[in-house]
């Protein structure tokens, strides 16, 4: 038997100790360390980190108790091709995902996890995805040989003793182990991101709940509590117990008479999620304010009285760094003054940290995120696309404390918004719940943000499909069940903030103005102002808006919400694509809600600009 030393905090827990001793005969490490979660040892861990080179500290006036890591530049992202469902049937993890049989995946991975963690610490990191002890909450352990995983772990989720403490003697845990794939032979030296970006496997077990990841240490692939548990795993098991695990902000919104409304809402990564998370409201929006409940996932669990209930089950954002300013998202900016980790950012000379669209004007030297030198007419970017921060949601100004909230907070709608230059209006409401379903699971977004042309569109059924852990047309069925076991289902919104005009230019300010169409959605919910039926849905005409503070010309608003007759039908020729990939598993319903709405596109005008003709 492999003897090895066990520290740290203590279970008494015995499926995880049993675990624990498992994965150590296994992986072969030096020494195993249970995490306590405490300052002391977050603090130890990143002072070991800055000895050995994986992380520098900030220059601790401008940027206190914060560190830079740079990772090897061949692991900077998610990567989907080598993400995988393993169930035994593969039709029940769907055309969308890739599938490996249990087995099969588990021979594989069990040759490259034996001895991965030779000469490294095996860290052992318990912890809770929502409140603890909530009943809408779950708990995890990620088994890891990597520090920066567990100092990231504190920051994103309630972690260790507490979350041993719940878990108890018996508690059902998910099992997520994780290696960056490179043992150490005796006397060899540690490179500051160890990594196997050749062997890359993430890796999700249906029937187990399991998740097993390997090679890479960045992000998504290896903060197992993220992507892999709380949306992969999470989306299994809400659909046994009849909730839903989603790619969603939850936010309030609070009217200047003192109510608050929450609402989730669904975008594709690269979206603007968390800017519309911690939205200020702009210069006519006096007394109305924003709670920023979570700006990336959302578990939303029927509640006593017939409402969806959500909770955040992240501690912290894990957010992209380029782009964010005191412009774009002031709350954010606001939110990494301390206590943050960024990684893959550029490191100015007085020890901060620089990454482009932070400011207006570059410095004039900065030390690059690969840690070389770096000027603005170096032809290189400073920061890399996906260099990330990550900081507790508790530092955010507009935090919500009801993020804390065992029972959660009552979801009012639900808003799906991709990245459209064309074809997709402003805002527009579902008919109902089965319409909002379809409307969701057709949502397109362009890959990239071109000026001109005809940009590709992926499909991303809900903003989810690199995230849903099983067969995507399930996933539809089990959204319609739910909403007719919900006696006030959320209202269901439609939102395109990229619209752009013949020239390529956005038509819509975006960001902080993108409060009008929130009020709009507000009212709706509230029954205090009417849209009009369009083919597409209940739209706003101009009138309906909340104008005061910004000058918009009302034909432009047209011309935002109106869609060719042409575009319109092509646009629901392509649906077929998607819905032919599941054929019968599709829900019937999707079909009928196609034949309505293209005999609801021939029977309108030339355009849709239905919103301008009925002023
Ligand atoms: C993310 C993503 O990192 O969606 O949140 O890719
Ligand atoms: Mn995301």
């Amino acid at each position: 038997m492999f003897n090895v030393m066990i520290s740290g905090a203590n279970t008494k827990n015995q499926g995880l100790l049993n675990w624990i001793r498992e994965v150590a005969e296994l992986c072969k490490p030096e020494r195993v360390y249970i995490c306590d979660g405490s300052q002391e040892e977050y603090d130890r861990l990143c002072a070991e980190m800055v000895e050995g080179g994986t992380f520098i500290r900030l220059n601790d006036e401008k940027r206190p108790n914060s560190y830079l890591c740079r990772s090897d530049p061949r692991d900077v992202a998610r990567v989907e091709h080598r993400t995988f469902i393993c169930c035994l049937n593969k039709s029940d993890a769907g055309p969308t995902n890739n599938w490996v049989h249990p087995r099969e995946m588990k021979e594989t991975l069990d040759k490259l996890y034996d001895g991965c963690m030779r000469g490294r610490t095996m860290y052992v990191i318990p912890f809770s995805m929502g409140p603890l002890g909530s009943h809408i909450a779950h708990l995890g352990v990620e088994i890891t040989d990597s520090p920066y995983v567990v100092v990231n772990m504190r920051i994103m989720t309630r972690m260790g003793q507490a979350a041993l403490d719940v878990l108890d003697e018996k508690g059902f845990f998910v099992r997520c182990l994780h290696s960056v794939g490179a043992p150490l032979q005796p006397g060899q030296k540690d490179v500051p991101w160890p990594c196997d970006p050749n062997n890359i496997y993430i890796s999700h077990f249906r029937e187990d709940r399991a998740i097993y990841s390997y090679g890479s240490g960045y992000g998504g692939n290896a903060l197992l509590g993220k992507k892999c548990f709380a949306l992969r795993i999470a989306s299994i098991l809400a659909k046994d117990e009849g909730w839903l695990a989603e790619h969603m902000l939850v936010m309030g919104v609070e009217d200047p008479d003192g109510e608050k409304t929450y609402v989730a809402a669904a975008f594709p990564s690269a979206c603007g999620k968390t800017n519309f998370a911690m939205l200020v409201p702009p210069k006519g929006f006096d007394g109305w304010k924003i709670f920023t409940v979570g700006d990336d996932i959302g578990w939303l669990k029927p509640g006593p009285d017939g409402t969806l209930r959500a909770i955040n089950p992240e501690a912290g954002f894990f957010g992209v760094a380029p782009g964010t300013s005191m412009k774009s998202n002031p709350n954010a900016m606001l939110t990494l003054t301390k206590n943050c980790i960024f990684t893959n950012v550029a490191l100015t000379e007085d020890g901060d940290v620089w990454w482009e669209g932070m400011t207006d004007e570059p410095p004039a030297h900065l030390i690059d995120w690969k840690g070389q030198d770096w000027t603005p007419g170096s032809g290189r970017l400073a920061a890399h696309p996906n260099a990330r921060f990550t900081a507790p949601i508790a530092q955010c100004p507009s935090f919500d404390p009801e993020w804390d909230n065992p029972e959660g907070v009552p979801i009012r709608a639900l808003i799906f918004g991709g990245r459209m230059s064309r074809n997709v209006p402003l805002v527009f409401q579902a008919f109902h719940w089965s319409h909002g379903v379809y409307l969701a699971a057709t949502m397109g977004s362009e890959a990239t943000a071109a000026a001109e042309g005809q940009p590709a569109v992926r499909r991303d059924p809900m903003a989810m499909l690199p995230f849903c852990g099983y067969n995507m047309a399930d996933y539809w069925n089990h959204w319609l069940n739910v909403g007719r076991v919900l006696g006030n289902p959320p209202r269901i919104f439609r939102v395109n903030w990229f619209r752009r005009d013949d020239q390529g230019k956005y038509v819509w300010p975006g960001f902080g103005e993108n409060m009008r169409v929130l009020k709009w959605i507000i009212d709706r919910i509230h029954g205090r102002r009417y849209g009009i039926e369009s083919p597409m849905g209940v739209m706003p005409q101009f009138k309906d808006i909340h104008w005061e503070g910004l000058e918009y010309d009302p034909d432009t608003f047209y011309a935002l919400m109106s869609v060719d007759r042409d575009e319109g039908s092509k646009e629901v020729r392509e649906q077929e694509d998607l819905f032919d990939l599941f054929f019968d598993r599709l829900p019937k319903e999707f079909t009928h809600h196609r034949e309505l709405y293209k005999s609801r596109v021939w029977r309108s005008p030339k355009v849709w600009a239905m919103a301008k003709e009925r002023v």
